[in-house]
């Protein structure tokens, strides 16, 4: 039985007073029991301050990178100590924000996991295709491509203290989400992909889903077999839209 989970990715938004409240928010509408699992990724710099915030709560604390180097001089950089140093349990690797502004290729994306592992960080995994790809026939391919060059180096038994996000690019920010359907294909394929190396593994890793999640469409997205939850942009800078996503799953 795979617990759900919902990471917000609050990406380069907020301000102290705007986490603060924001904290505030999903604290006092958080229920005590809540099946699922919650974590929220602010940006680096308010990291110490929101586990402060969210200290004894239920909610975990995840980055948004990490360096795929252990130490030295790597100017502008935060390892995945200085994570683990300041409360994090989550870090995601491979957004394709990062990807595709940033150049991070397969292999660093990786070192990355690797670097994250190395910290016992759970490393949430992005794979997603671009409406290019995916026009042409080349969504399994392009993912699978992503996953393997994780699974090559960091092996599969590593996949079973992580959390792959499947999140095609075309429906991240854009208001257009995949449909149930499209996204159960996708995370299908990829815990088929995870299956052929390991099946206890591939059984038991959460896929989550993200691009344009909002209230009104988790339920249905969350229903499908395959997905495990979501990995939420936009909607997780709003509490009380975050936590009906978070009661949906
Ligand atoms: O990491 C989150 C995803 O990029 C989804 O962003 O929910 O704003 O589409 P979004």
């Amino acid at each position: 039985m795979r617990r759900p989970f919902i990471a917000g990715n609050w990406k380069m938004h907020g301000s102290r007073t705007e986490n603060a409240e924001l904290i505030e928010g999903l604290l006092l509408g958080m229920p005590a029991e809540a099946s699922v699992e919650v974590a929220v990724c602010p940006p680096f710099v308010y990291l110490w301050e929101a586990a402060r915030l969210l200290k004894s709560s239920s909610i975990a604390l995840g980055a948004q990178s990490t360096c795929a180097e252990a130490v030295g001089a790597f100017t502008g950089e935060v390892s995945a100590a200085m994570l683990k140093d300041v409360g994090c349990q989550y870090v995601i690797v491979g957004h394709s924000e990062r990807r595709a502004l940033y150049k991070e290729d397969d292999a660093l994306v990786a070192r990355k996991f690797l670097a994250a592992r190395a910290q016992d960080l759970t490393p949430i995994l992005c794979v997603g295709e671009t409406l290019e790809e995916r026009e042409q026939g080349l969504t399994d391919q392009v993912v699978s491509r992503q996953l393997n060059a994780v699974l090559d180096v960091a092996g599969v038994a590593a996949m079973g203290t992580a959390v792959i996000a499947y999140e095609p690019v075309w429906a991240i920010g854009t208001g257009k989400n995949a449909t149930p359907q499209q996204a159960q294909e996708v995370h299908a394929h990829i815990r088929a992909e995870v299956g052929a190396r390991d099946a206890n593994i591939a059984a038991g890793v959460r896929i989550l889903y993200g691009g344009s999640v909002k209230a009104a469409n988790a339920r249905e997205i969350f229903s499908m077999p395959d997905v495990d939850g979501g990995l939420i942009g936009g909607a997780s800078l709003a509490a009380d839209e975050f936590l009906k996503i978070c009661a949906a799953a």
